[in-house]
């Protein structure tokens, strides 16, 4: 299987099952006009975290990593009135396009974009006691997931689902041996996702116009 059969098939299913969307055209275009990587996820992939913010009942959710809001506004769409997202940015320029193109959806009296280091964000909202979170989306540096999935689970409460987003790197995580700091953040996240008692887990591996790749996925127990 190559690249193209991949790119024709998600064109095919986005444009099955997905309706157009001139708002999220737009946020790409915004995105890419701003020069931001192009590394949210793909539409139907949007779609799929917003269907699981759905079922889940999302009525917060909270995503570590911003990037320009293309992935926080599917989720966003999820929640019911009153809910409320709460997203983490590092990069001030990447906040500045997200924060317009939450704008641009007409989102942001329920979505804010906390700037800053995730890690210290997640302990900060531990310590001043912030309420849990329903769904949380884990999107940032791959080296880091670990930090962000031990700080996640404090932010969490019985049922939640914890979702982490490039989970294979095409494959690369097969690796045992690798040395490279994504993989081996993406190891360590998976030992914790495998021994920590109150998570239960699985994992599947994506291709599509976003390459080889895939999502964790996890609900906290009591
Ligand atoms: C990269 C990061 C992502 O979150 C993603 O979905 C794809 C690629 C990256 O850093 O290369
Ligand atoms: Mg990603």
């Amino acid at each position: 299987m190559t690249q193209k059969q991949w790119d024709a098939m998600d064109e095919f299913l986005t444009s099955r099952l997905l309706a157009p969307d001139a708002v999220l055209d737009a946020v790409l275009d915004a995105s890419a006009a701003a020069g931001l990587p192009p590394i949210n996820v793909a539409p139907n992939q949007g779609k799929l975290l917003h269907l699981l913010a759905k079922l889940r009942g999302a009525r917060r959710i909270l995503e570590v990593g911003t990037l320009g809001g293309y992935n926080t506004i599917w989720l966003a769409r999820a929640l019911p009135t009153g809910g409320r997202l709460i997203s983490l940015e590092m990069n001030p320029d990447n906040a500045a396009v997200a924060r317009a193109n939450v704008e641009r959806a007409g989102l942001s009296g329920i979505v804010s974009i906390v700037m800053g280091a995730a890690a210290q964000t997640l302990a900060k909202f531990v310590t001043d006691g912030v309420e849990p979170f329903d769904m949380i989306f884990l999107d940032a540096d791959k080296k880091n997931y670990p930090d962000y999935l031990r700080l996640s689970l404090q932010l969490s409460q019985p049922g939640t689902l914890i979702v982490g987003d490039n989970v294979i790197r095409g494959g690369r995580i097969a690796d045992q041996k690798s040395t490279d700091p994504d993989v081996v953040g993406l190891h360590e996240y998976f030992r914790l996702l495998a021994t920590n008692p109150q998570l239960d887990s699985t994992a599947v591996q994506t291709v599509g116009i976003k390459g080889w790749d895939g999502f964790s996925m996890s609900i906290v127990s009591a």
